[in-house]
């Protein structure tokens, strides 16, 4: 069965409530219905960490594994270095991982426009609110194909 681990950084856990002008009102339990729903011969498992150590162990898990990974950083996007190494690592073993937002960070506050994981993704959607990942886990289906 293929598998995708689907990953999201601090305070992602509060989704449905955090800020819902900016990421709507929809949580992470709402997200793992649809994207199972999307893809429902896949096993989809979604995880959710405020720790930088414990999403790299994730990370490293997925390297070892050769699973691929739809990652939303949340903060850590802007300035995780270690996190930035990590999804590196993925790459560099030939294994998929896509940097996705909710939001589009380029059009809110400065901070956000700079990632510094997007140069070591295989590529990045956002903007699209939960679509940003039913469109990396799409990409994920038709290269399975
Ligand atoms: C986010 C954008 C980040 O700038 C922010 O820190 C988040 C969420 C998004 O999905 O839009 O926590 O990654």
């Amino acid at each position: 069965m293929n598998r995708v681990l689907v990953l999201n950084g601090p305070n992602l856990g509060r989704l449905g409530t955090r800020e819902p002008e900016i990421y709507g009102t929809a949580s992470l339990a709402d997200l793992t219905q649809q994207l199972t729903e999307d893809a429902p011969d896949w096993q989809i498992d979604v995880r959710q960490s405020d720790s930088e150590p414990e999403l790299m162990s994730w990370l490293h898990e997925a390297t070892d594994t050769k699973t691929p990974v739809i990652i939303n950083p949340a903060a850590f996007t802007h300035y995780s270095y270690a996190l930035r190494d990590a999804v590196a690592m993925l790459s560099s073993a030939g294994v998929p991982v896509i940097e996705v937002h909710i939001s589009n960070p380029h059009a809110r506050e400065e901070f956000r426009r700079d990632s510094v994981i997007s140069p070591v993704a295989t590529g990045v959607i956002a903007g699209f609110g939960f679509d940003s990942y039913r469109l990396a886990l799409s990409f994920l289906v038709s290269r399975s194909k």
